[in-house]
C-alpha cells in the first residue's frame, strides 16, 4: 500500500468543523476537501484564524470541546476515521498519524529523560523489550540530529531547537505514514528552523511518510512541499503543485498573500498593503465569495454566489481555484 503512488493515503471530503459559542455553532472549517498520496508533502497556508490548526487536529480526531466535527469524511487508508470507535482511533494516532505542533517542545515531560519518553511511546504501542526500545530511541535521536549521547538528557538541558527535534523524534517513533506538522518551527530562529526543515525533508525521503505541513510562510512551504492548498475564512480557495502556485497563483487572495510576504528571492516586491482589511466574522459569513469584500477584482456575482473549487481553464487539472474570475464551464473537484 505504502509504495503505491496511485493509492490515496488520505482523502478528506467536505470536512466541516464548528465551535460551539453562545448557544450556536460557528463554522471554522467549511466543507474542505483535499487528498494526500503516500509520501506526498502538502502545505496548508492562509491567514491566522482561517482554520489550519482546526483541520490538523480534526484529522486524528484530537479536537476538544467546544469543537465539533459537523460533517464530512476523513478517509485514511480506506477507512473513514470519523466513523470508527475510540479504540480504533487511538490505534491510528501516533502509529499511523503523528502530530508535531509549534509548541510541541513544551509538551515534553520535564521530569523524564528523553530516553524514558521515547521508550514509553515505543513500548506503549509496540511489543519490544526495554533494550530494543532503548536502541530504537537512540536511533531516533541520531535521525533527528540530536545524537544518541543525549538520551539521558532532561528537556531543560536542551536548547529550544533540540527540544523541538526531540518532539519530532517522538512523532516519528512508530514510523507513522502521515506526519502533521503545524507551524513546527515557527518558535525557533530562522537558522535552526531551516536546519530542522532540511533534516525533516531528508527523513521524509528516507522513511517515506506523507506530510501535511501547516505554515503561514509560503516561500518556506514552496521549498518544502509538493503541493500547496490555500485557505481563507474556513474554505479552501486554491490548490496547486507548489512552484506553479508560487509563480502562477490565480486566486486574488493567494496573490495578495504572496505580495504581502517578505521577498526572499527577488521575485516579488514587498508590499505590506497587498492585503488590506480582515477576514469576515465566521459567525455570519457573507453569502458569496468570502474574500469579495477585500478583493479588488470582485464582481457583482462574487457578492451573492459562492464560487466552487474548479480546475483553471486549459491549465493543469491539479491547479484548482474557487474564484468567479475563472469559473466557467468545468465541474467541481477535490483538491
Ligand atoms: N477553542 C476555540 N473556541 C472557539 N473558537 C475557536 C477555538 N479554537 C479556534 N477557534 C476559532 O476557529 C477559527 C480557526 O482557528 P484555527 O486555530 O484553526 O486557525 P489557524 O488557521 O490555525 O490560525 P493561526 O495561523 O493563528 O494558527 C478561528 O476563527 C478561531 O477563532
Ligand atoms: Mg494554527
Amino acid at each position: 500500500m505504502r509504495d503505491n503512488a496511485d493509492e490515496l493515503l488520505l482523502d478528506v471530503r467536505d470536512l466541516s468543523v464548528a465551535y460551539e459559542s453562545g448557544g450556536g455553532l460557528v463554522t471554522a472549517v467549511d466543507r474542505v476537501s483535499f487528498t494526500l498520496r503516500p509520501g506526498e508533502i502538502l502545505g496548508l497556508a492562509g491567514e491566522s484564524g482561517c482554520g489550519k490548526s482546526t483541520i490538523a487536529l480534526a484529522l486524528p480526531r484530537l479536537l476538544r470541546s467546544p469543537a465539533v466535527i459537523t460533517g464530512g469524511q476523513v478517509v485514511f487508508d480506506g477507512t473513514d476515521l470519523l466513523g470508527v470507535d475510540d479504540t480504533a482511533i487511538r490505534a491510528v494516532r501516533w502509529r499511523d498519524i503523528a502530530l508535531v505542533f509549534q509548541n510541541a517542545m513544551n509538551a515534553l515531560n520535564p521530569v523524564l529523560r528523553l530516553s524514558a519518553q521515547l521508550v514509553d511511546v515505543i513500548r506503549h504501542h509496540d511489543k519490544v523489550s526495554a533494550e530494543q526500545a532503548r536502541e530504537r530511541a537512540g536511533e531516533l535521536l541520531d535521525l533527528v540530529g540530536i545524537g544518541r549521547d543525549r538520551l539521558r538528557a532532561y528537556p531543560h538541558q536542551l536548547s529550544g531547537g533540540m527540544r523541538q527535534r526531540a518532539a519530532i523524534a517522538i512523532a516519528l517513533a512508530l514510523r507513522p505514514r502521515l506526519v502533521i506538522l503545524d507551524e513546527p518551527t515557527t518558535a525557533l530562529d530562522v537558522v535552526v528552523q531551516r536546519e530542522i526543515l532540511d533534516e525533516l525533508k531528508g527523513l521524509q525521503g528516507e522513511l517515506g511518510f506523507a506530510v501535511l505541513f501547516v505554515s503561514h510562510d509560503l516561500e518556506l512551504l514552496a521549498e518544502f512541499t509538493d503541493r500547496i492548498a490555500i485557505m481563507y475564512a474556513g474554505r479552501l480557495v486554491e490548490a496547486a503543485p507548489s512552484l506553479p502556485l508560487l509563480d502562477g497563483a490565480a486566486h486574488p487572495y493567494t496573490r495578495g498573500l504572496l505580495a504581502a510576504a517578505p521577498d526572499l528571492h527577488g521575485r516579488r516586491s514587498v508590499s505590506r498593503t497587498a492585503l488590506p482589511g480582515t477576514p469576515p466574522d465566521l459567525s455570519a459569513p457573507p453569502p458569496g465569495c468570502r474574500f469579495a469584500e477585500r478583493c479588488e477584482k470582485a464582481m457583482d456575482v462574487c457578492r451573492w454566489d459562492e464560487p466552487p473549487l474548479l480546475p483553471l481553464n486549459g491549465a493543469d487539472p491539479t491547479h484548482v481555484t474557487a474564484c468567479h474570475l475563472y469559473s466557467q464551464d468545468s465541474q467541481e473537484v477535490h483538491a
